[in-house]
């Protein structure tokens, strides 16, 4: 029998390769997800250029395709009771944590965003980590955090910890953090919560401090197009460089925000997979707190958009870039220089960003084209200062999920779904 692997999130935009890469290399995988991410589309009219099938039909087809099986548990974080019945049961090797509502965009439309972004990524690293502590001590938390939980110091970014000298005195600390958004806070509360975790209980943890993922292709996911993982292309859930291949190949200027010197760690989704696999199998110690960097190179947004408009121009095709005022709080020319050795050391070989990524990039986004909505695609919908403008209000208003929320407890209670009710389900 294989190790086990909880997979938190696992019908996100990472969790599912993620699923299916442990799968393939022997894992005894467990799929997790309350599916909040498909109900938070629904909300904001948003949705994946590369259409996606339910868990059941990915789990099945996994299966039929590899003879491996996942198994898929619907389950949210939020319901402690839940989460606790779920570690008792399976008591994990390891828990790759994806399960978190992963937009700045999303977290600064309004108060109810800040707060439903807050409480389900807090609540549910909490009560993850209370999880682990009472049903699977010895589990391996390997925790998807995030650069942007650094901010944009003028100073060179270390991995997680900080050595200060201050007044004759030395200590090293975890990194000082200026975050991008209620979105980047959350992190950092997990962070704290899970630095904190190591220090009473013992637990062991990797936090990963992921830069920008692009791309949609792993060995696994071109086996199928039920295999695929989600392509979002829209200004909340969609990242730099997916946005720009979209936009150009909608025959739209690639928007870069404000002057584009923002610089930003980023890595291709197939190094993803191998960081976490990394991860697992070196595991932390026993009371170790374990910071990594997850990101190969390092870019600002008018470096990505010469190199998709270079990329297609070796096609013959025309394409434009169009500087938009900048919906975002953030600094547009910095200094930046993050450290990222300790996943090198461990064995990583980075797929660095080239000609034939991009070219794979853009074919897939032209297989698809006849689904961009141009509206989604080219208008930022909120604004740091002033939360979700008129776009967001015209796609916001066609849903029926609107979910406005009074109370903290009010939110905990209606994300957490009675187990009974999942159960049926599952
Ligand atoms: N995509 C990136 O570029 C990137 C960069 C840095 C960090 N990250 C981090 O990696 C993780 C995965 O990102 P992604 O791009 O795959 O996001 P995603 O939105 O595609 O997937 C997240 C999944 O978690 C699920 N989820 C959310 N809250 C949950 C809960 N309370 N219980 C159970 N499931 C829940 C959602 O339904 C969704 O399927 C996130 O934690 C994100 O912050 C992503």
């Amino acid at each position: 029998m294989g190790k086990t692997v909880a997979v938190l999130g696992a019908d996100g935009y990472i969790g599912w390769p993620m699923a299916m890469h442990l799968s393939r290399l022997g894992y005894d995988v467990v799929a997790v997800d309350n599916l909040a991410r498909r109900g938070w589309d629904e909300e904001g009219g948003t949705y994946s250029l590369v259409p996606i099938p339910t868990m059941e039909q990915r789990v099945d087809r996994w299966h039929e395709l590899t003879g491996n099986t996942i198994i898929w548990h619907h389950l949210d974080l939020c319901d402690h009771k839940a989460l606790d019945a779920f570690m008792a049961e399976f008591v994990p090797e390891a828990v790759v944590h994806l399960a978190e509502q992963r937009s700045a965009p999303f977290s600064m439309i309004d108060r109810d965003h800040a707060v439903r972004t807050q409480v389900n990524n807090i609540v549910g690293n909490l009560n993850l980590m209370f999880a682990i502590n009472e049903r699977a001590p010895d589990c391996h938390l390997v925790k998807l955090g995030t650069m942007g939980e650094y901010g944009c110091p003028n100073i060179d970014i270390e991995e997680g910890y900080l050595t200060i000298e201050h007044n004759g005195r030395t200590d090293t600390l975890p990194y000082p953090k200026v975050p991008h958004s209620f979105y980047h806070l959350s992190k950092v509360a997990d962070s704290q919560n899970i630095h904190f975790g190591t220090r009473i209980w013992g637990m062991r943890a990797t936090d990963l401090n992921q830069g920008v993922v692009y791309g949609n292709q792993t060995q696994d996911t071109m086996l199928h197009p039920d295999l695929m993982t989600r392509l979002d292309f829209d200004s909340i859930w969609g990242t730099a460089l997916n946005r720009f291949c979209v936009q150009a190949a909608a025959g739209l200027p690639m928007t870069v925000y404000g002057q584009g010197g923002q610089t930003r760690g980023y890595l291709d989704i197939r190094d993803t997979m191998a960081c976490i696999t990394l991860a697992i199998e070196h595991p932390a110690e026993r009371g170790q707190c374990r910071v990594f960097n997850q990101f190969t190179e390092q870019f600002n947004l008018n470096e990505l958009a010469d190199m998709v408009l270079r990329a297609r121009k070796a096609r013959g095709w025309e394409t434009t870039i169009a500087h938009v005022p900048n919906p975002r709080v953030e600094s547009e020319s910095h200094y930046y220089n993050a450290k990222h050795s300790a996943l090198v050391d461990l064995g990583l070989q980075p797929h660095l960003l080239d000609e034939s990524l991009l070219e794979s990039m853009i074919e897939l986004v032209e297989q698809h084209v006849d689904q961009i909505d141009p509206v989604l695609l080219q208008q930022p919908s909120v604004n740091w200062r002033t939360g979700g403008n008129e776009v967001w209000d015209a796609y916001a208003s066609q849903s029926q999920v609107m979910a406005a929320t009074d109370s903290i407890d009010s939110l905990v209670a209606s994300q957490a779904r009675p187990r009974a009710a999942q159960l049926q389900q599952d």
